[in-house]
């Protein structure tokens, strides 16, 4: 898979998982904690391999430097959601709001990543990049999968 194809199918994963989150009541809450800890996981790992092998073949070229930093922010405010929401009671609808808050600030990102960046990376990046930042991308996440695959 290339970079794109495997991003936007972590993104299909991240938003079965809302899906399933937003289905769930306050008394669920194993159910919730379950469903956040895998989208906790996929989230972080999804994160952390564009930042590490994405975003810098994007960061340094000029035509996609700002959607490349506006993206590193809104990194920021995902993770900074993840924290509170993991700490937090789960069995609440002050919970609930916070992951819409969180779901809202994802699609949001997803959007714009797909649309403008993907379309500046395609125009950076020649296949050959894209398929090896593929690759990265995927052994990457193959390391990171251990709670997942304990879970
Ligand atoms: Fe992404
Ligand atoms: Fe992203």
């Amino acid at each position: 898979m290339n970079v794109y194809e495997i991003l936007q199918k972590d993104h299909e994963t991240v938003k079965a998982l809302f899906g399933k989150l937003e289905e769930t009541t306050e008394d669920q809450v194993e159910e919730r904690e379950r469903l956040f800890q895998t989208l906790n996981q996929e989230l972080t790992v999804h994160a952390a391999a564009e930042e590490k092998f994405f975003y810098p073949a994007l960061k340094n070229v000029e035509e996609s430097e700002d959607d490349t930093l506006e993206a590193i922010e809104e990194h920021k405010v995902v993770k900074k959601l993840l924290k509170e929401l993991e700490a937090n009671q789960k069995g609440t609808k002050e919970w609930a709001a916070k992951l819409k808050v969180l779901q809202e600030n994802v699609e949001h990102h997803v959007e714009e990543e797909e649309g403008e960046l993907f379309e500046k990376a395609e125009d950076i990046l020649d296949e050959e990049e894209a398929d090896s930042i593929g690759e990265e991308i995927e052994a990457y996440k193959a390391e990171h999968s251990e709670m997942e695959d304990a879970g």
